[in-house]
C-alpha cells in the first residue's frame, strides 16, 4: 500500500539517502563515474534540501513507514526532482507521484508542467505525454550532463 503524503523536516536524512542510492544504482546505467559521483554529492548538501522541503510542494510515497518515492516542484509548475527508491523501480510509484504532482500544478492555476529530466527518465515521462523542447547540456560542478526539457500542457 503506497501513501502519499507531504514531506516534513524529519524526512531529510531518508530523501537524501534514497537520492543517492537512486543515481548509484540507476541513473548510473546511462552517465558516467564521475558524471555519477557529482551528482549523488548533492546528497550532501543539507541546506539545499533543507530549503526544497520547507519552500516548496514536496511530497513523499511511503509504504510500511519506508520512503519509497518523492517529487517536488519549484516555481509551481517545475518540476525540479523526481525519483524512486532504487528497490522499489517499476511499480508505478513514479506515476502515482506524478499523477498527484500535476494536480497540484492544476490546482495552483497553471496550464503546463515543465522539468528537465535525465536520460534515464526519458521513457518514462514520454509514457505520460510529455513532450521534448530541446536536448540541453547541464553543467554541475564541473561535470556536463546531457539532459531534456520537457513540458506538457495540462
Ligand atoms: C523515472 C522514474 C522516476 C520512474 O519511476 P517508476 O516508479 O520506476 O515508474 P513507474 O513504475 O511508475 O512506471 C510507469 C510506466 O512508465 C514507463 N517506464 C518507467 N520506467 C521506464 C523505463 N526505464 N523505460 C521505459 N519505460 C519506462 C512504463 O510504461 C511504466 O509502466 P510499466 O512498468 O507497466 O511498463 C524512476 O525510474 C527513477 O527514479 N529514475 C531515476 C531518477 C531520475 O532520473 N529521475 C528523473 C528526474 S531527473
Amino acid at each position: 500500500m503506497i501513501e502519499i503524503r507531504e514531506a516534513v523536516i524529519n524526512d531529510l536524512p531518508e530523501i537524501t539517502s534514497l537520492f543517492r542510492n537512486t543515481i548509484l544504482h540507476i541513473n548510473s546505467k546511462h552517465y558516467t563515474e564521475n558524471q555519477i559521483a557529482v551528482w549523488a554529492s548533492g546528497a550532501d548538501n543539507e541546506k539545499k534540501w533543507t530549503a526544497r522541503i520547507t519552500k516548496n510542494y514536496f511530497i513523499v510515497a511511503e509504504a510500511n513507514n519506508t520512503i519509497v518515492g518523492f517529487a517536488y516542484l519549484t516555481q509551481g509548475n517545475y518540476l525540479d526532482g523526481l525519483f524512486v527508491h532504487k528497490d522499489y523501480q517499476r511499480q508505478g510509484i513514479g506515476a502515482k507521484l506524478l499523477r498527484v504532482i500535476e494536480s497540484q500544478v492544476i490546482m495552483a492555476g497553471f496550464k503546463e508542467i515543465k522539468s528537465d529530466v535525465s536520460k534515464t527518465a526519458l521513457p518514462f515521462f514520454d509514457d505520460y505525454y510529455y513532450e521534448v523542447e530541446k536536448k540541453q547540456m547541464k553543467h554541475l560542478k564541473g561535470e556536463v550532463f546531457e539532459n531534456y526539457i520537457i513540458y506538457r500542457t495540462l
